[in-house]
């Protein structure tokens, strides 16, 4: 049994109620941060070696080392909880099921970047949470831990939760900030960086809901004892949600370097596959990274176990490799039509598409058009090279990481199943349930 540092609390009854989240020891990381330095918070998590839980895994004390203090000028911390990249679950339920663990994050964090006022940016579809963290957001300040003063210390904190319209890109963090500004979610180009001018040209930190969420424990334990959990630079536990054709779909806390292998088939995680069919392949780390077959995801190309850390996933770069991501663990058994499944991915980035850049607007719409155009029976083998192409035409070449979440998951596809590509263009008779599915989708859309 691996350590549970997010989830120790997940079944206790109430614990979304600041009395019984303190009767479970809560807010005593904040009363211990509160006696430390902001720097020595910050070298603190520094020392644990905590990665942003987002996608990107960039170290989280360093980016908080590159606010820019100096200045004068008011800093923000932003919380992403716009949580909408298909595959990935857990934010929402860490919120739903435990929101004061993200408060009191937060306002340690807070502390520790000198902010004063801070955001919960939350996806506007999940208006329940919205209202759990209200409720728990004014617990805090009725207790004292946010507002004026907090627990007579002379710090001041005000934090607001903040539903955003809905939208994919809202969770790219620059987006996120022209959102929360009450402009239309556009990514803004990079450089400048958001920790030396982000809200309101202000310096401004974005983290994720889990990486937020891990700092009391941080601060409970200290950074070297969390830094002794997981595998080389994949340091600590980490949430997974996990989904598609296991027998225990969920969300389950792993300390990272857990081999792959015991994931998907021990009883503890996902239990195996369903109905005892073989695996056929694996998107690890949310719908963006790239998908392996069952080949590459238990064994990297050098024939050793694969492990859940961020090394080991992406041991073998693009060509054998994939990525943590954001932890959504979307798993496919034999029966799987990996074209539809990319078709379905490809739909979904062309629609979140902000538009601005021609390479992502108008390739997401060519792949779209063309793998519906195979799956209707009328692709040929050229369609396959085309999408070839795209792809790579996209691939960084946009303002914003979409573009390249576009381009992976077609490039991969391609990569590890072109045979199957090829089978559907050649042998279009022998997918002939595709009328049913387009019938599906379209019956969903006209309702
Ligand atoms: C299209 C797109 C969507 C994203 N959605 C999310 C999201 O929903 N939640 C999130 O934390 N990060 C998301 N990210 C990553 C953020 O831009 C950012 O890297 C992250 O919030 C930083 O937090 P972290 O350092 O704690 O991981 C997204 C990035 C892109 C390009
Ligand atoms: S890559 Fe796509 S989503 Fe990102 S800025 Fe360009 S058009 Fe918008």
């Amino acid at each position: 049994m691996g350590k549970k540092l997010l989830t120790e609390h997940f079944g206790v009854q109430g614990i979304q109620q600041l009395q019984v989240y303190k009767q479970h020891g809560g807010y005593a990381s904040l009363e211990k941060a509160l006696k430390k330095t902001p720097d020595e918070i910050v070298n603190e998590v520094m020392t644990s070696g905590l990665r942003g839980r987002g996608g990107a895994g960039f170290p989280t004390g360093r980016k908080w080392s590159f606010i820019d203090k100096k200045s004068g000028k008011p800093r923000y911390l932003v919380c992403n909880a716009d949580e909408s990249e298909p595959g990935t679950f857990k934010d929402r339920y860490l919120m739903e099921v435990n929101p004061h663990l993200l408060i009191e994050g937060m306002i340690i964090s807070s502390f520790a970047l000198g902010a004063h006022l801070s955001y919960i940016y939350i996806r506007g579809e999940l208006l329940y949470v919205y209202h759990i963290l209200e409720k728990a957001i004014a617990e805090a300040y009725e207790a004292g831990y946010l507002g004026k003063n907090i627990l007579g210390t002379g710090y001041d904190l005000e934090l607001y939760c903040h539903p955003g319209g809905g939208a994919y890109i809202c969770g790219e963090e620059t987006a996120l900030i022209e959102s929360l500004e009450g402009k239309r979610g556009n990514p803004r180009i990079k450089p400048p960086f958001p920790a030396i001018s982000g809200l309101y040209n202000n310096p401004t930190v974005v983290n994720n809901v889990e990486s937020i969420a891990t700092v009391p424990a941080i601060i409970a334990m200290g950074g070297e004892e969390y830094a002794k959990i997981g595998i080389g630079h994949s340091k600590g536990t980490k949430l997974i949600s996990a989904c598609g054709h296991i027998k225990k779909p969920g969300i389950y806390e792993i300390e990272l370097g857990l081999p792959v292998e015991e994931f998907i088939y021990s009883d503890e995680y996902c239990g195996g596959i369903r109905g005892g069919r073989k695996l056929k392949a694996v998107v690890a780390g949310g719908s963006s990274v790239p998908i392996l077959p069952a080949e590459l995801i238990l064994k990297t190309e050098k024939g050793e176990p694969r492990l859940m850390s961020y090394e080991s996933l992406s041991d073998g770069g693009f060509t054998s490799g994939t990525m943590l991501g954001s932890g959504g663990f979307i798993v496919m058994d034999e029966t799987t039509s990996i074209v539809k499944n990319l078709f379905n991915f490809t739909r979904f980035y062309h629609h979140e598409s902000c538009g601005q850049c021609s390479p992502c607007r108008e390739g997401t719409a060519w792949m779209e058009k063309i793998l519906h155009r195979i799956l209707h029976g009328h692709g040929t083998l050229k369609d396959v090279d085309l999408l070839w192409t795209l792809q790579k035409n996209i691939d960084g070449k946009t303002i914003c990481p979409l573009g390249d979440a576009a381009a992976w998951p077609v490039a991969s596809a391609i990569r590890h199943f072109r045979s199957e590509f090829e089978d559907f263009v050649q042998h279009p008779e022998k997918h002939l349930d595709v009328k049913h599915y387009f019938n599906q989708i379209e019956k969903k859309e006209l309702a």
